[in-house]
């Protein structure tokens, strides 16, 4: 799918689907406007009438308008003027999407930019629509031999503009565009089935997107995980058929001695708890146990085609957490690489288990900071739900970045603390911690936990575990947190030094 910037008069504009924004309580676009003169006051009066529902995102199809060069005319609710926000434009934009991707129209033009957004300029509203609407035509489909699909129709979609399309615009779509293939990456895998989607998968993908992009690729088995005694990850993979991978991939955009930013992705391709078995019910989304990493994944294919200027290491901790009669017992003590010792109190909490090495690992690229995005606590669920994603931070000014980008695009981060108040949770009788801090505040002391092993550099823990997918009749991967962390990346790259 392609999103082309262009610039003319909405009612001439020859499409198949042309897409215009109207406000619940009569206001019009300028492009609305522009179509209803060119219709004889059509639209306005159906407005008036009450045909459209007033909540964003809504749409009502209309076809043949006599005056206009469209076959189809897409109306889409903004809700109310004095309440328009970036929140109702992008239901706005998803409602466009839906009705340019559900139809037959073979073409799109989509107007709803040059609806201000208060606040925003149009740089913002353009990659916002780019995103959202690419995004919108994402369909899995599974791979050879089972596989099969149909792609979204369109394959093109037009953001239509009265004013000219300068050059900052154009590479605004273009962001827009990469931000939402690297959403597709993420939800690829995300929603690859977990006999597919394991560790040696994650690593030939890592490979595939070196061959066909300006990226370099490290895989670490698990005679050289051993050999740098990463005792607590390889514990995790302990009984499965699938052995542990550490996948190191490379984007050298920056100056040779810049600091890279290295994001580390929980990249857990089953999670069945090992001894600490799960409970049956909806066992299957444990496949979406890799969702840190598949957004480092897809990060790391956004970047590369942006070229963005900085240095960028994506580390993904893959493994695949099982029973069996090799498998990691409650109580069993590990050496992480750091040299802590670990009692695993509950098999089921591996996360931390497999991040604490990726850590220590990631020490040897002289960070700028440390990132990393794991599926890692049922607990985080229970505090924030799937609309905010948790972060955790020993470093404020870049917990303040990563928040401000989760608000640029949406895909919303909310942070919670990291006090040592907490750690006495943590403590074991056998080893110099326990991975398991009990019932109460799981989500902090399984981000203190971490922090344990990124003292030495600026570090932040995205807790995606309610937020990297959702469950019920849309069961699927949501590809987040690729819009806020590729937003957190390109505002880096171009910030002045
Ligand atoms: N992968 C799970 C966390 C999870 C739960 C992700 C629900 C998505 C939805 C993680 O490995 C896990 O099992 N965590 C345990 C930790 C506990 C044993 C301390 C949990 O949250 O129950
Ligand atoms: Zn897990
Ligand atoms: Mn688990």
């Amino acid at each position: 799918m392609t999103i082309n910037l262009s610039s003319g008069a909405a009612q001439t504009h020859p499409t198949q689907c042309l897409v215009i924004g109207v406000f619940s309580d009569g206001a019009l676009t300028p492009a609305a406007k522009a179509v209803d003169a060119a219709a004889g006051g059509k639209i306005a009066a159906l407005v008036k009438r009450g045909e459209l529902t007033a909540a964003a995102g809504s749409t009502l199809t209309l076809f043949d308008l006599v005056g206009v060069a469209a076959s189809r005319v897409v109306l889409v609710s903004l809700g109310k003027s004095a309440e328009f926000d970036g929140r109702a434009y992008r239901q706005a934009l998803a409602g466009a999407g839906r009705a340019v991707f559900g139809g037959v129209a073979l073409d799109a033009a989509v107007t709803l930019a040059d609806a201000p957004v208060p606040g925003q300029p149009l740089v913002w509203a353009l990659r916002e629509a780019a995103r959202v609407l690419a995004d919108c035509a994402y369909r899995f489909v599974l791979p050879a031999p089972v596989g099969g699909g149909e792609a979204a129709r369109p394959a093109a979609v037009t953001l239509l503009m009265s004013g000219p399309a300068s050059p900052d615009l154009v590479e605004a779509v273009r962001r827009g565009a990469a931000v939402a293939e690297g959403v597709a990456v993420a939800k690829d895998l995300g929603n690859m089935p977990g006999n597919i989607c394991n560790p040696a998968y994650f690593a030939a993908r890592a490979r595939e997107m070196a061959g066909a992009f300006p990226l370099k690729v490290e895989v670490l088995e698990r005679a050289d995980m051993e050999k740098l005694g990463m005792g607590s990850f390889l514990s995790v993979g302990r009984a499965s058929a699938n052995p542990c991978k550490l996948i190191v991939i490379h984007h050298e955009g920056g100056q040779a001695g810049d600091k890279p930013v290295v994001l580390v992705g929980k990249g857990i391709t089953f999670d069945t708890g090992g001894i600490s078995l799960k409970p049956g019910a909806n066992l299957d989304e444990m496949k979406f146990d890799m969702g840190g990493a598949g957004s480092v994944m897809g990060v790391m294919q956004t970047v590369a085609r942006l070229a963005l200027p900085l240095n960028v290491i994506g580390v993904i901790a893959a493994a695949e957490n099982m029973p069996g009669g090799d498998a990691s017992r409650p109580g069993d003590v590990v050496r992480s690489m750091s040299g802590l010792t670990i009692e695993i109190l509950n098999t089921d909490a591996e996360g931390r288990l497999l991040l604490c090495d990726a850590l220590t690992y990631a020490e040897r690229f002289k960070p700028a900071c440390v990132v990393d995005i794991a599926t890692l606590t049922g607990a985080c669920v229970i505090a924030l739900g799937a609309h905010a994603s948790g972060l955790f931070a020993n470093d404020q000014p870049l917990a303040d970045e990563l928040l401000a980008s989760g608000l640029a695009t949406g895909d919303r981060a909310w942070q919670m603390p990291l006090w040592d108040d907490y750690m006495g949770q943590l403590r074991s009788n056998f080893a110099d911690i326990s991975n398991l801090g009990g019932p109460p505040a799981g989500a902090v002391t399984a981000a203190l936990f971490l922090s344990r092993f990124a003292g030495a550099f600026p570090w932040a823990h995205i807790d995606i575990a309610g937020t990297g997918s959702v469950s019920g009749e849309a069961k699927g991967s949501t590809g987040r947190p690729v819009p806020l962390l590729t937003d957190f990346l390109i505002a880096r790259a171009f910030r002045a030094a």
